[in-house]
This record gives C-alpha cells, sequence and structure tokens, in this order.
C-alpha cells in the first residue's frame, strides 16, 4: 500500500529542496508547500458522516470527516511536515514523537512521546519527510497502537526501497504516501540521491 503522490507542483517543489544550495528558509517552505499538496491524496478515503448545516436560506447537510485527526511528526524533521498540514487541517490535534537514529547503529532512539489522551479511532497520520532504513516509522507506529490507535498512515516525501520493504513487512495494513521513492540508501544510511539530513537542513544544525 505504497501511493506516490507525484504531482508536479511537488515535484518540482522536491527539485528545488534537493538542491544543496536551497536555503533554510526556502527549504522549509517548499516542504510546506508540499505537505499542503499532499494532504488531498493522504486523506481522500476518509469516512465521512453527515452533519447539518443552516445556510442564511435554508436549513440543509453537509459532510465532515467522521474521526478526529491527529497529526504526528516524527521529531525532529517531521516537524517541517506539520504546519502544511496543519494549514488544511486547521482541527486536528497533534502528537509528538521524538526518536533520534543513533548514527552507528541507524536504529531510533526514542526521546519523547507526547500524544492526545485518546487516539483510538481517530485517524493517525504519521508525518517525516524521511522514510531511510524504515527503523524510525516503523517504531513511531509501534508506538502508537501500543497507544491504542487504530486507524494509522504514514506521510513522507522521500523514502527508499529498502525502507519501504521493511516498513510493509512491519506494518502491511499502514497505507504509505510519498512524493518520491528514490534509487536507494548509502553506506550510512542516507538516501540516495536524496536531500541530504532534513532536520538539519530545516534547523539549521549543519
Ligand atoms: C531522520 C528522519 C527520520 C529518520 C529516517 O531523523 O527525519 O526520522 O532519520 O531514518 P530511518 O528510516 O533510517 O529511521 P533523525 O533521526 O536524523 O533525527 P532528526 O529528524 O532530529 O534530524
Ligand atoms: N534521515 C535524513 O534526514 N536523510 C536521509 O537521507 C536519511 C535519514
Amino acid at each position: 500500500m505504497v501511493y506516490v503522490v507525484d504531482h508536479p507542483l511537488i515535484l518540482a517543489e522536491l527539485t528545488g529542496m534537493r538542491d544543496r544550495t536551497c536555503p533554510g528558509p526556502e527549504f522549509r517552505q517548499r516542504l510546506r508547500r508540499i505537505a499542503s499538496l499532499m494532504v488531498p491524496a493522504v486523506t481522500a478515503d476518509f469516512e465521512t458522516k453527515v452533519v447539518s448545516c443552516e445556510t442564511p436560506l435554508e436549513v440543509t447537510s453537509g459532510q465532515k470527516a467522521a474521526r478526529r485527526i491527529i497529526l504526528t511528526p516524527i521529531l525532529r524533521a517531521g516537524l517541517g511536515f506539520l504546519d502544511g498540514f496543519f494549514d488544511l487541517l486547521p482541527d486536528a490535534a497533534v502528537a509528538h514523537i521524538g526518536l533520534a537514529r543513533n548514527e552507528l547503529t541507524l536504529q531510533p532512539e526514542p526521546y519523547y512521546i507526547k500524544t492526545p489522551p485518546v487516539i483510538a479511532d481517530c485517524e493517525v497520520i504519521l508525518l517525516d519527510p524521511m522514510l531511510a532504513t524504515g527503523g524510525s516509522a516503523v517504531e513511531a507506529v509501534q508506538r502508537l497502537v501500543d497507544l491504542g490507535a487504530t486507524h494509522l498512515r504514514f506521510a513522507c516525501l522521500v523514502a527508499a526501497p529498502e525502507g519501504i520493504a521493511t516498513f510493509e513487512a512491519a506494518w502491511p495494513d499502514v497505507p504509505v504516501f510519498t512524493a518520491s521513492i528514490d534509487r536507494g540508501l548509502n553506506d550510512r544510511g542516507y538516501i540516495l540521491p536524496g536531500l541530504g539530513d532534513a532536520g538539519d537542513r530545516l534547523f539549521g544544525t549543519i
């Protein structure tokens, strides 16, 4: 269940982000715009419910998402995806999951988790621009499932085939939305061609 959301506007923004000379402010803006452009695809199959609506002329009915939406960025780089999703889903709640990938083992090390008290029967959208080995995304889903999440999907920007395979093996029922499937990983677990370290480029920690 991997969906490649490769609208031309998204691909143009992504190309700008890949450029090593792209300055931080531009990098953040491009990521925010891509996030917003991905929202329709990521949420297209959300169940809706009928709600009453009063126009200036009469009472009618409309629709809204049936479940509460919880945006869940994996810190830090997932924060770069958050505002673009928030722009189109302003009523969403936010769960934060802090994971740092150990540079030597490439294993994710959890350091912070804060979610709304109830996440069961909510639409939980996990956000992280980078799916590299897949370790962070697999761990994040495990944490959310342990906390009761029942409806999960994962939105990323760039995915490596290795990460997709690992994620699908661990969570075959969790759909993945990505703007690009890149060629593979280098020996340090970085995506090729990729865009480098997303967290460092977002937050200037280079
Ligand atoms: C990066 C990225 C993902 C993870 C992907 O985060 O934002 O969370 O690596 O790699 P994986 O698929 O191999 O687990 P990192 O741990 O570098 O932290 P940061 O976002 O704080 O820079
Ligand atoms: N994390 C990143 O930020 N970039 C990669 O290429 C791999 C993991």
